[in-house]
């Protein structure tokens, strides 16, 4: 057909701003396509979001709406279970394809998704899932396809970042800066997963899936976050002449491939140190091209969205993957996480 049919599910920071940029462009990367909005569907019908919805039929039940007549279903409500889970299920098993921001719901059943859409000969989406408008996804899987990679690693949470940002630039202490990082619609409906480094870890195994084509495996995995970090000791790491950054780590070793997620000194001047406030950078090292690195807006609805339509752009275009699976006899142990 001339045009894609889309259905959001989710309207919040992301949901909302994905039907804002669509509609400022209906027309994308040159498909010839128009990238419609059919459905929506939110919890509160009545809440003003800031966009023409007239053209989209309403659901109060995103998984109702994973059966309408729509190409591709847009997951944007968030977490590991529930109505994100159920809807992306219907979705997969009615035949849709899927573009997902979700890493929760990713790093937790991502393996079965990724067979279900196997199984149904579908795409499975996810570049706005990791490191926010950085196309983190595509430059693994595309970029580097069938280019050895070493080990990819770096800043991966937008409000981690923000937060040790400002303490150290303003003084100013871990809850302000956390209310913040949650009124600009960086931080997770849980801030728990970004604090605590748990959405880091997220990030990080559905990145290392890719680049090592194994399992997305958040479990076995060090996860240490950023709540202990006290003002002394960025101040500390600042006389040494280091900063301190949440960083994600995944390398491959002779064991298999070594995750972990916690704080880090890195040295001023590096592009890690100087990567500031929600900005995210991803390290991606190799021998063959030593090391790429990537920087970029990390979260934030208008950063986000552009990586959901990038995804749907690539549907409207036939381009899109079928689906990201990896063959079986390809998968690596993990290393248990180190103590
Ligand atoms: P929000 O909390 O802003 O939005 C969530 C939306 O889901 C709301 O519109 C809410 O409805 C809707 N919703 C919740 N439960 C249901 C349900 N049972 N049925 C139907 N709709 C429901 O979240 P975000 O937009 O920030 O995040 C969405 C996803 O994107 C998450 O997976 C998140 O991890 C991911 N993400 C977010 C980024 C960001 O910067 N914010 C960046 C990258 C990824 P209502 O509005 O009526 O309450
Ligand atoms: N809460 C996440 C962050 C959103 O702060 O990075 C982007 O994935």
């Amino acid at each position: 057909t001339e045009t894609l049919k889309i259905a959001i599910a989710g309207l919040g920071t992301v949901g909302a701003s994905t039907i804002k940029l669509l509609q400022a462009e209906p027309t994308h990367g040159g498909s010839g396509r128009n990238i419609e909005v059919v459905a929506v569907s939110a919890r509160d019908r009545t809440r003003e979001r800031g966009v023409d919805l007239s053209g989209a039929r309403w659901f109060d039940d995103p998984v109702e709406m994973a059966g309408c007549d729509a190409d591709v279903f847009v997951e944007l409500i968030g977490g590991a279970g529930g109505a994100a889970l159920a809807s992306v299920e219907a979705a997969l098993t009615s035949g849709k394809a899927v573009v997902t921001a979700n890493k929760a719901l990713l790093a937790e059943h991502g393996m079965r998704l990724v067979g279900m859409a196997e199984g149904a000969n579908v795409p499975l989406l996810y570049e706005a899932a990791v490191a926010g408008a950085i196309p983190a996804i595509r430059t693994v899987r595309d970029g580097l396809a069938g280019v050895p990679i070493s080990s990819v690693l770096g800043i991966m949470n937008g409000t981690c970042n923000y937060i040790l940002t400002r303490m150290e630039a303003e003084g100013i202490g871990f809850d302000e800066c956390l209310a913040d990082a949650q009124r600009l619609g960086y931080a997770e409906a849980d801030p728990t997963f970004d604090v605590d480094g748990f959405d880091t870890a997220h990030k990080l195994a559905i990145l290392a899936s890719i680049a090592f084509t194994t399992e997305i495996d958040a479990g076995a995995m060090n996860i240490e976050g950023i709540r202990g970090i006290e003002p002394a000791d960025i101040a500390a790491a600042a006389e040494l002449g280091f900063r301190i950054k949440l960083l994600g780590i995944a390398t491959m070793t002779e064991d298999g491939v070594d995750q972990r997620v916690h704080p880090t000194m890195v040295p001023r001047g590096s592009a890690l140190a100087e990567t500031s406030g929600v900005t995210n950078a991803v390290s991606i090292r190799g021998e063959a091209f030593t090391e790429l690195v990537l920087s970029g807006p990390g979260a934030g609805g208008m950063a986000t969205a552009s990586a959901v339509v990038s995804d749907l752009t690539d549907l409207a275009r036939g381009l899109a993957p079928r689906p990201l699976g990896r063959p079986a006899s390809s998968l690596l142990p993990f290393r248990k996480p180190q103590a």
